[in-house]
């Protein structure tokens, strides 16, 4: 097909249903929502040239049949042990032997993993290619894909090296995640509803009002659930491309408590489950600072459990503490938390002390037991 002018992109949306979200200020991302996109991909991006496609053990074989003709495909190991520097040098020679230069495309087919170290590839090979993603997990199109964010780990610790450098497309087919396993299905849920929580109150009302139809995998409740939050994500990226002003600092609602729980536990607390807990650990501490209604941590409770995402901390203060001082959002000793309040946007406080942070830890705790 021709290059694809913003007349037919219109066109192509009401015959499919496709949602076109458009990045706007400095960042350049665009996003499609839909059905069966990995085999249109040339009808949005108007080229047709073949992609260099970087997927993993799982995704190449279930999806890259798909994408039609490529460069090349190389196949990451499966899992968070893929995304190392040695990985990262595997693609450059392969992207080598294809003889892929400046003008290539590289294009990520899979989870996080996929995304982050295919795109910090991108970043860095001949000092920048295009980028195009095509998320397959929840997580990664709800979250991940969007952003610009992309890295390996380190021996030393996760995501220590990385660029900025957003996907010009990203293609959510929210089909793929139809393949997921439960458990890796919710983490994605987690990450949806904070935004609800922390962006727009309006959306956690549809996430009440559709939380059956979500965890069935009904397919329009999907595109919904994805273009909402590639939305939110997309408005709050653009707010705040490099983590400067502050705005993206919204997006680690949870995450303080979530990551405590995930390093503390030997990871045996998923991402998305561990947001679930610091979430609601926020919430309570908000509830406390008197912005929080009495009635929100119920009903944040009510429906993580109706998404069957484990939201109680499970481990004693003092055994995730060490493991929060630790934390990047942590200046000079003292938390810089991100808290709820009630119809509104989330915001970022640095006037909370770390005790009463482990009161509000602690009564989740108890009502655990
Ligand atoms: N760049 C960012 O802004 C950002 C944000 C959040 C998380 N992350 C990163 O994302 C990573 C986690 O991403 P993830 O949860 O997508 O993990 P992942 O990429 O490891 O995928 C999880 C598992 O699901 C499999 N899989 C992928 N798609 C599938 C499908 N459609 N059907 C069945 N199985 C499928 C994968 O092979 C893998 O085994 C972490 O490394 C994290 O640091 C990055
Ligand atoms: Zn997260």
């Amino acid at each position: 097909m021709a290059h694809a002018g913003c007349q037919m992109r219109a066109a192509l949306m009401e015959e499919t249903h496709d949602a076109l979200l458009q990045g706007r200020g400095d960042f350049p991302t665009n996003v499609v929502v839909g059905e069966r996109l990995l085999s249109r991909l040339s009808d949005f991006t108007g080229s047709e040239e073949a992609p260099f496609v970087v997927a993993d053990g799982i995704t190449g074989p279930l999806f890259a049949e798909f994408l039609g003709t490529r460069r090349g495909l190389f196949t990451l190991p499966r899992g968070e042990e893929g995304k190392n520097l040695e990985n990262l040098s595997k693609i450059y020679a392969a992207l080598a032997a294809a003889g892929l230069d400046r003008s290539g495309t590289l294009l990520a087919l899979g989870g996080g993993v996929v995304g982050d170290t295919a795109g910090f590839a991108a970043a860095t090979w001949m000092r920048g290619i295009r980028l195009l993603n095509c998320p397959t997990t929840l997580l990664a199109q709800v979250d991940s894909a969007i952003g610009g964010k992309t890295g390996v780990n380190l021996p030393e610790g996760k995501n220590l090296v990385g660029a900025f450098h957003p996907a010009e497309w990203v293609f959510s087919d929210v089909e793929c995640v139809r393949s997921q396993a439960d458990e890796d299905f919710r983490q994605g849920l987690g990450e949806a509803v904070k935004y609800g929580v922390g962006e727009e109150w309006g959306f956690f009302g549809w996430l009440e009002e559709n939380a059956r139809a979500i965890l069935r995998r009904s397919l329009p409740a999907l595109r919904t659930l994805v273009a909402e939050c590639s939305r939110m994500k997309l408005s709050v990226v653009a707010e705040d491309e490099h983590e400067r002003s502050g705005a993206r600092a919204r997006l680690n609602l949870g995450h303080t408590v979530g990551h405590a729980l995930e390093t503390a536990s030997g990871y045996r607390w998923r991402h998305g489950d561990g947001v679930a807990a610091g979430m609601m650990v926020a919430g309570r501490l908000a509830h406390r600072l008197g912005e929080f209604r009495e009635e929100e941590p119920a009903r944040l409770e009510r429906l993580l459990e109706a998404f069957r995402i484990p939201c109680r901390p499970d481990m004693p203060w003092d055994e995730i503490a060490p493991f929060l001082a630790r934390d990047k959002k942590f200046t000079g000793g003292a938390p810089r938390l991100v808290l709820p309040r009630t119809g509104e946007r989330c915001r970022l406080r640095d006037d909370v002390t770390l005790a009463a942070l482990r009161d509000a830890y602690e009564e989740e705790l108890l009502k655990a037991r």
